[in-house]
């Protein structure tokens, strides 16, 4: 039976992932920072750790192998949204910001990597990277910058582990309705407005992404890596119709 690591599982990206994965019989292991958040999940473990400190991505991954067995898949789920400019960003705000995407995603990777090259074991990851990664849009400089960075170390990563039989990958997202969004999506209007932004209309859903990322963990991937794939309505790709 396939295992699977996921930080972030009590978030909406990570719980979509959690029933998809657990559906097709991998063996989850959920990970939040909080054991409250994680009391409705329903997982193989649930691991309180905080994966955004070197320590806390470490003991996430030593007590999924202690509960359930080594990790051969990864699922990085953290992240957070932070529309201000440059000059209206504080430094909590950007600290945070690079804490939970990009330094999350690196201790993970670190700790993950670590584990399955000690046990000689092949694997996939998935990390989140968002539109604002791929394209200028205005109002995006500090996740922008934590995205890209995740980006630029899944590239490497892959580099890094493909002799070792680990596939890395990335998704970049548009707006997703997941709690996260809730404050951009808490109108009909607003939902609207965003919407209009996409050439394909519509707001992303959390299990549209997580059948990709399915996708990538599994065996019909197996020549896939080093990858962002985009699922944003034609955002990053195309130009609308202007009629
Ligand atoms: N929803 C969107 O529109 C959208 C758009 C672009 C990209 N994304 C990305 O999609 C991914 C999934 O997000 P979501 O929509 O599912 O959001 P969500 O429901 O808010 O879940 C995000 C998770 O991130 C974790 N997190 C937040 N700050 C953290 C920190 N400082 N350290 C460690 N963990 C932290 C939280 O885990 P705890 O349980 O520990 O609190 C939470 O469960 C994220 O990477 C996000 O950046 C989302």
């Amino acid at each position: 039976m396939s295992i699977a690591l996921i930080p972030g599982a009590a978030g909406g990206l990570g719980r979509a992932v959690l029933t998809r994965l657990a559906a097709r019989g991998v063996a989850c292991a959920a990970v939040s920072r909080s054991a409250e958040r994680l009391a409705d999940v329903e997982a193989g473990a649930r691991i309180c750790a905080d994966v955004s400190t070197f320590d806390g991505a470490a003991t996430a991954v030593a007590q999924c192998r202690d509960q359930l067995g080594l990790p051969t898949l990864l699922v990085h789920c953290p992240g957070t949204i932070l529309l201000a400019p440059a000059h209206r960003t504080s430094e909590a705000q950007w600290r945070d910001t690079l804490a939970a995407s990009l330094d999350s995603a690196f201790f993970t990777l670190r700790a993950w990597s670590a584990a399955l090259l000690a046990a000689k074991s092949p694997g996939a990851a998935v990390f989140v990277s968002t539109v604002a990664a791929q394209i200028g849009v205005a109002n995006h400089e500090a996740i922008a910058a934590a995205k890209g960075g995740i980006e630029a170390m899944v590239r490497s990563a892959a580099a890094t582990y493909a002799p070792h039989g680990l596939r890395i990958n990335a998704v970049a997202t548009g707006l997703m309705d997941t709690p996260l969004a809730a404050g951009l999506l808490r109108s009909e209007a607003m939902r609207e407005a965003s919407a209009k932004q996409y050439p394909l209309g519509g707001i992303g859903s959390a299990d549209e992404l997580a059948s990709l990322i399915d996708w990538l963990l599994g065996d019909d991937a197996q020549r896939v890596t080093g990858q962002v794939w985009s699922v944003d309505g034609g955002f990053t790709a195309i130009r609308p119709l202007v009629r």
